[in-house]
């Protein structure tokens, strides 16, 4: 495979989900050992479980803190971001990107590392295997783990400005995703018909086609064959 060269494209996007982590050794959400097969969402990823059980849904959110805090970004990460000028438009929650240095991340499904409270709708940085406090400090309300369980809305603003920077691209790469999650699996098309050449990588079959090129291969060998490999940081 003949290596890309970054600076022949006006604006490079990745496109990422779970697979991208994988060789860190952050579990993906289906397939083998992913987190749906071992954890039922309906008791642990839905505002239903919080109401219910608050407290035990915070807890397996810092299960998941701790095990991707015993994760590093690997070499696939580290390509990303040193791309000039890269936009990273990502369904992971894990911070992976960020701290393998990469600068412009949108996150889809809100991030591990941040709480919210419904009432005083303040959003708390939060890092750290466990959480600092599982009580809002101001109204004493349950705090919620900011990221999209099942059944919530997407945040309408970090929408937009992933529609916004994947219509503006022209060279679209999808990493690591089953494509079943909408309406973060139709942005291959958006892409296509906005003209960008569009490249998958995963090992299996996604569900979409609109690929110009599909690797077949894993994230953290492909990219950098396909960008060249960089100096290693974290
Ligand atoms: N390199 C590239 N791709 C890989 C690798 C790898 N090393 N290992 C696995 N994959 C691929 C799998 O083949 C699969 O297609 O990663 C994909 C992971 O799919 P999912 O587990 O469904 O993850 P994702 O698409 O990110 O899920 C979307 O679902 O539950 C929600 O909110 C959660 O953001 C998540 C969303």
């Amino acid at each position: 495979m003949k290596p890309f060269d970054p600076s022949a494209y006006r604006r490079i996007l990745f496109f990422t989900g779970a697979g991208m982590s994988a060789e860190s050794g952050v579990p993906t959400y289906r397939g083998k050992g992913g987190i749906w097969k071992e954890y039922d969402f309906e008791e642990f990823a839905c505002q239903c479980a919080f109401e219910r059980t608050p407290e035990k849904v915070l807890r397996f959110h810092e299960l998941r803190r701790r095990s991707v805090l015993d994760c590093h970004p690997h070499d696939g990460h580290r390509v990303i971001a040193s791309i000039p000028g890269a936009v990273v438009v990502t369904q992971n929650i894990d911070g992976m990107h960020q701290r393998a240095g990469s600068g412009e991340v949108i996150e889809l499904h809100g991030s591990l590392w941040r709480l919210r409270c419904k009432q005083c709708r303040t959003i708390t940085e939060d890092m750290g295997k466990e959480y600092q406090s599982l009580r809002c400090t101001s109204c004493g309300n349950w705090l919620r783990p900011d990221i999209t369980w099942f059944g919530d809305m997407l945040d309408e603003t970090v929408m937009q400005k992933a529609a916004e920077a994947i219509s503006s691209c022209d060279l679209f790469i999808s990493i690591g995703t089953s494509g079943t999650v909408w309406p973060a699996a139709g942005f291959p098309d958006l892409a296509r018909k906005a003209g960008a050449f569009c490249i998958e990588i995963n090992p299996e079959p996604s569900g979409s086609t609109r690929y110009n090129l599909v690797i077949r291969e894993s994230a953290g060998s492909t990219l950098p064959r396909l960008f060249g490999t960089i100096d290693t940081a974290e």
